[in-house]
């Protein structure tokens, strides 16, 4: 089976607590394995990460770089701002599907900027917990041309 890594960054350790009117209910355990029973269903081996550590997150992405390791990314806050995360996305070597759960765009205007988009091979964003889903049939349609 493919390998796809499904990396979720800072604060997202705390869905289902963290402001469920925004992110919903489902927790951080809820939400990988329902990544990992999507993926089965696709024929996908996933594989669910989450750190707040920005130094975590670049060492993991620089490995799937090195293995050409599909990748759905939610990078929660560094999304808007971190350059490192950009630059180690850069550097993949197989598809990346940037995620949100909520939509940033119809939020606050410090969320309106992506430095991680320009560098992703497309974006999914404001379809609650079912982004990654659809990320993951994403990946899977373009592993399949
Ligand atoms: C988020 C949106 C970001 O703006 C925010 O910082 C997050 C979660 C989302 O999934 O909707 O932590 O990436």
């Amino acid at each position: 089976m493919k390998k796809v890594l499904v990396l979720n960054g800072p604060n997202l350790g705390r869905l289902g607590s963290r402001e469920p009117d925004v992110y919903g209910d489902t927790s951080y355990d809820g939400l990988a394995k329902r990544c990992e029973r999507t993926g089965l269903d696709l024929g996908l081996d996933v594989e669910v990460r989450q750190t707040d550590d920005e130094a975590e997150l670049v060492g993991w992405l620089h490995a799937a770089a090195d293995d050409r390791t599909p990748v759905v990314l939610n990078p929660a806050a560094f999304t808007h701002y971190s350059y490192a995360l950009r630059d180690a996305c850069a550097q993949l070597t197989a598809p990346l599907i940037e995620v949100h759960i909520s939509n940033p765009a119809a939020r606050e205007v410090f969320r309106h900027t992506s430095v991680v988009a320009g560098v992703a091979t497309g974006t999914i964003a404001g379809f609650g917990m079912n982004s990654y889903d659809l990320a993951l049939q994403a990946l899977h349609s373009l592993e399949s041309r």
